[in-house]
């Protein structure tokens, strides 16, 4: 089969490394790509959202198999452009991603199909939100912007005063575009993330194994956001009780809530969930594997990736074989100094094959670029991920760090506590 991978992070990267593994797999491609992808996959120079460009390659090259990694081609509609032209892909059409891509629309599934989530009330002018927020006494509260802002359309207010603030970046100085047309402002919960994806084909649901991911820039949960500082697998909070109520309550209902609304859902579907006191809820919902997640998922997963997908479009993924290997993985963000705010790019990366004859070592590349002289260097605020492997959580955490000073490159900031949560 020859396969073509949409998307540039360390997430395409995984991915890439995962199918290349399949016997079915003879070739593989990514669009864009990066430079470490590159070093598994032929990158063609063409961008995840050029939609007519990835059809028109995909026909040229009678590609067999297209996997969508990233949200933004989702929500623009690859998937049903790749269908209208006869082609093979795995991911939700447009009409289902918007499972990510409207958190309005998330909630109000959630709420017409009794899914556990924090309540919400949604506005569509600031005025409304400002005089529902002057009722309003218990603090914390949370706004969300609608629409897609990379991850970072959430705040947290802690008062009023703050809550006003965040009315007007979100919905007039539109701070995340015309992601804020629309806001919902939601209940604050509390207790441990836990990430769950899963593997859908409109009908079935095959959650993966649990993942944490660490969204602050510095140890002990300090700092801004970023899009991740590191992840591990599994998390000691998602035991098999909390497993199954979520099966019961939250995935089998979720899917079968898209199916009712003539939506069906088929690709992945990550559940951020926050394990609160009255039980599991769901933070969020994405309509693609996450990054960093999958870069400790896939690497436990035994068996072949390029069968789960083709089961998936098919619609026979209750009768295909996904095992897990019974271990802990831990991924190790390099970013570069000054992530998320202001950093250089273009530093020669040392040391990127230290973990090449090892299997339970591997580095994804994230943000990564050749330079004129075929150097690879810095490109991105999050550039490798350092994945480490080994029978236990604490086993991998000290692997990985005890391996990491191997790669370096100036500036390079990671955090020291990953795993630690
Ligand atoms: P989201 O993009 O919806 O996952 O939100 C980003 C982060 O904001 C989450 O990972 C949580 O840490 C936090 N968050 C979002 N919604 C809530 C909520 N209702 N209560 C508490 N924290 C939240
Ligand atoms: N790691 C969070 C995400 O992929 O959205």
């Amino acid at each position: 089969m020859k396969i073509l991978v949409v998307g540039s992070g360390g997430r395409e990267h995984a991915i890439v490394w995962k199918l290349k593994q399949s016997p079915k797999c003879t070739e593989i491609f990514c669009a864009p790509g990066n430079a470490g992808i590159a070093q598994d996959a032929a990158c063609v120079k063409i961008a995840a959202t050029d939609i007519p460009a990835l059809v028109a390659f995909a026909k040229e090259k009678q590609i067999d198999l297209t996997v969508i990694g990233m949200d933004d081609p989702l929500m623009l509609g690859v998937v049903d452009a790749f269908e209208e032209a006869g082609l093979r892909v795995f991911g939700p059409r447009k009409n289902a991603a918007i499972l990510e891509g409207s958190k309005a629309f998330s909630k109000e599934l959630m709420h017409k199909y009794g899914i556990p989530t924090a309540d919400f009330w949604e506005f569509t002018e600031s005025e409304a939100a400002k005089t529902f927020l002057k009722e309003h006494d218990t603090y914390p509260i949370v706004l969300k912007a609608d629409g897609l802002a990379l991850g970072k359309g959430v705040l947290i207010c802690n008062n009023e005063e703050e809550a006003m603030a965040g009315v007007d970046e979100i919905m007039v100085s539109k701070k995340f575009g015309s992601a804020g047309d629309c806001m919902v402002i939601e209940e604050f919960m509390t207790g441990p993330e836990v990430s769950v994806l899963s593997f859908c084909d409109g009908t079935t649901v095959r959650p993966m194994v649990s993942a944490q991911d660490h969204k602050r820039a510095f140890d002990h949960d300090q700092g801004l956001n970023t899009g991740g500082m590191g992840t591990f697998s599994p998390s000691k909070y998602y035991t098999p009780e909390i497993a199954a109520f979520c099966e019961e309550h939250i995935f089998k209902p979720t899917v079968a809530a898209m199916q009712a609304e003539g939506r069906t859902f088929k690709g992945i579907i990550f559940f951020g969930l926050m394990l609160t006191p009255n039980g599991p809820k769901v933070l969020e919902y994405n309509a693609r594997f996450g990054d960093p997640e999958t870069q400790v998922v896939l690497p436990r997963l035994k068996g072949d990736l390029v069968d789960i997908f083709e089961a998936c479009i098919d619609g026979t993924l209750e009768q295909v074989p996904i095992d897990w290997e019974d271990n802990a993985a831990v991924c190790i963000v390099l970013a570069s100094g000054g992530y998320p705010v202001k950093y250089a790019k273009g530093y020669p990366i040392e040391g990127l094959h230290a973990f090449d004859d090892r299997d339970d070592m591997m580095i994804f590349h994230a943000g990564t670029a050749l330079n004129e002289e075929g150097q690879i260097v810095t490109s991105g605020g999050r550039v490798l991920g350092i994945v480490a492997l080994d029978r236990t959580l604490d086993e991998a955490i000290a692997k990985g760090y005890e391996n990491l000073p191997q790669v370096h490159f100036k500036d390079v900031h990671f955090r020291t506590d990953i795993g630690r949560k």
